[in-house]
């Protein structure tokens, strides 16, 4: 991990933070390079761009911590609105969908009292529901580790109905080489990250170089296994490694997918798609300030970017 990435993640926690973030229009450019768009208006041509360059995608609604009903509901009928709209442009799809959606169950309610999970479970069997109609597959993004047990459990039992249900692991956490172990069965799809929360170390791996190495010790897990391994990185080790593994264990390009989010290494993503699965996870709405936060964590690059565009400008 890099040294500011806990700063950041802690600094943007901040309501003050937030409205120097949101409340300057230099940020509209940032959020540009990493959001398709506030409203589905501007994200469907940017998903007819990604389709027609042989990527796949999955777009999330951004939005988390519903903190009422209402706004979990409205929700709900905005990703059964999106996934309509996907559905027109699915095409001619064989086993793989061109179109998923990755969803967050904080989004769907999961932290309402007193029964956030059993809410956010079935919002989410609605739209799987709808999803199964349109030829769409639907995958759970995965949150900070206070919610890893509801959302996994939300996944399996949902999984009974919808086996294609998708679910999001984080390598640095000292869990997921075991949660990998008992998701990699038949059919089962995971997308395995690095993870972008700031996670204590009771819990998670601080280092770069221990994450890097359970992210490979789960790849191998899931790449040995019978399920479906979303590769989802941009890290060229990794992605190295994974082109290895699928040699070693005689994966097709149908078995298996890169995947990375939209505005990051685009051309590397042009070179995954022309021989394999490349889907890229593409985010819009207004409630964009925790993606892009943790996109500038990330990468302090991006923030220096940022800083300095906001001094240039004022
Ligand atoms: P790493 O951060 O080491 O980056 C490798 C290289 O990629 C960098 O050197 C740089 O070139 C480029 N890069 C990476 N991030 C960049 C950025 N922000 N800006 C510019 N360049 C960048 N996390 C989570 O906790 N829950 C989730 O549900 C998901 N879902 C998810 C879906 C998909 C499809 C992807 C690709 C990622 C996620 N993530 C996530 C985010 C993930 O956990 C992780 O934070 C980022 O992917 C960055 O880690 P990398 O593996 O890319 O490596």
């Amino acid at each position: 991990m890099n040294p500011l990435r806990p700063v950041i993640l802690a600094a943007s926690a901040s309501p003050r933070m937030k409205r120097v973030l949101t409340g300057t229009p230099i940020t509209a450019e940032i959020v540009r390079r990493f959001v398709a768009g506030e409203g589905r208006d501007e994200l469907i041509p940017v998903v007819r761009e990604l389709l027609a360059s042989r990527r796949l995608i999955s777009v999330d609604f951004l939005g988390e911590n519903t903190t009422d009903r209402a706004q979990a509901d409205a929700t709900v009928a905005e990703y059964l609105s999106l996934i309509n709209d996907l559905a027109a442009l699915n095409g001619a799809t064989g086993t793989t969908a061109r179109t998923e959606v990755s969803v967050k169950l904080s989004a769907l309610g999961q932290a309402l009292a007193p029964d956030g999970p059993a809410i956010a479970t079935e919002n989410l069997r609605i739209l799987c529901a709808e999803a199964v109609r349109a030829g769409v597959w639907v995958t759970v993004d995965a949150e900070d580790h206070t919610t890893t047990d509801a959302t996994l459990g939300t996944v399996c039992e949902l999984r009974a109905e919808f086996p294609w249900l998708g679910a999001v692991l984080q390598a640095y956490l000292h869990r997921t080489e075991a949660d990998c172990r008992e998701l990699s069965g038949a059919d089962s799809r995971i997308r395995l990250c690095k993870g972008a929360y700031r996670e204590p170390h009771t819990v998670a791996y601080q280092r770069s170089a221990e994450v890097t190495d359970s992210y490979l010790r789960c790849l191998e897990i899931l790449m040995g296994g019978d399920g479906y391994p979303m590769v989802a990185t941009h890290d060229p080790v990794l992605i190295l490694a994974a082109e290895q593994l699928v040699a070693e264990t005689g994966r097709g390009p149908d078995y298996f997918e890169h995947q990375m989010l939209y505005g990051i290494r685009d051309v590397e993503q042009l070179r995954l798609a022309a021989s394999n699965t490349m889907r890229v996870y593409v985010p819009y709405g207004g409630q964009w300030y925790g993606y892009l936060t943790r996109r500038l964590a990330e990468r302090p690059a991006n923030l220096t970017f940022f800083l300095r565009a906001l001094v240039s400008k004022s």
